[in-house]
């Protein structure tokens, strides 16, 4: 479903990721672990077209993204997008919108559909999410967990056939992470394809099929979890999870 093919990006004079190949098939839960700076948000973005790139490829499904700006890319972006969703730290609601209207607006905007059948599909994700009760709220008045678990639904309303989670409980108290991941489980057991940069080891130990250790802009080691987390042949990977 997505396939990188060493991706090489460059912010100013310093060489962020530098030849990083990873594919990730339709409905697989692929985790990415590293220390902080090693690259793994800037990884996620340039997948979903928020950052350029320097050399490499990347596919999603049989679409090719370009390296740098022009309508080649613009035209890309619009497909891709569809596909691969995007759920970050930050939740990035839309403050002035209600619940209800922010998993609406897309699927009404961008896939032409039908109000009504947008309102009933996102009743139906927010009670996926544990949010039904909170349709009419505006984002400020939900803790952190709850407009977390609202962005997922908001992600999910595209229908992707990919989510990108960039640290998605890093911002979260224990409890309220817990209802998030629970999320994520359920999603990823029902067949999300998805690709998780998390700390959460519990998250990646109960569901991911791969696990990718980025280290100073290169995947290192890639293998099960139980691999990664038992016989890591990388010494910086165990000495890594051991710290974590
Ligand atoms: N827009 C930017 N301009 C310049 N440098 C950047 C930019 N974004 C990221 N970097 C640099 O790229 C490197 C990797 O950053 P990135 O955010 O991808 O790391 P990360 O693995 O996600 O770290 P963390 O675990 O702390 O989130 C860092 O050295 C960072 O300073
Ligand atoms: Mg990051």
């Amino acid at each position: 479903m997505i396939r990188i093919v060493e991706l090489v990006k460059r912010f100013g004079t310093q060489t962020i990721l530098k030849g990083v190949s990873l594919q990730v098939a339709t409905g697989e839960v692929c985790v990415l672990l590293g220390p902080s700076g090693s690259g793994k948000s800037t990884l996620l973005r340039t997948i979903n077209g928020l950052e350029t790139f320097d050399a490499g490829e990347i596919h999603v499904g049989d679409i090719s993204l370009p390296a740098s700006e022009g309508t080649a890319r613009q035209n890309a972006l619009l497909q891709i997008r569809r596909r691969v969703g995007m759920v970050f730290q930050q939740f990035e609601l839309f403050p002035h919108r209600t619940v209800l209207q922010n998993i609406t607006e897309a699927p009404m905007l961008v896939l032409k559909m039908p109000k009504e059948e947008a309102v009933q599909l996102a009743k139906q994700l927010l009670d996926r999410v544990g949010m039904l009760a909170k349709l009419d709220a505006r984002p400020e008045s939900l803790s952190g967990g709850q407009k977390q678990r609202v962005a997922i639904a908001r992600t999910l309303a595209m229908k992707p056939d990919a989510i990108l989670f960039d640290e998605p409980t890093s911002a979260l108290d224990p409890h309220t992470t817990g209802e998030v991941i629970a999320v994520m489980q359920d999603l990823a057991l029902d067949g999300q394809g998805m690709i998780v940069v998390t700390h959460g080891m519990q998250f990646a130990r109960s569901v991911a099929h791969s696990v990718h250790i980025l280290h100073s802009g290169r995947i290192i080691e890639s293998g099960t979890p139980e691999k990664i987390f038992n016989a890591a042949d990388q010494e910086i990977t165990r000495r890594f999870l051991k710290e974590t």
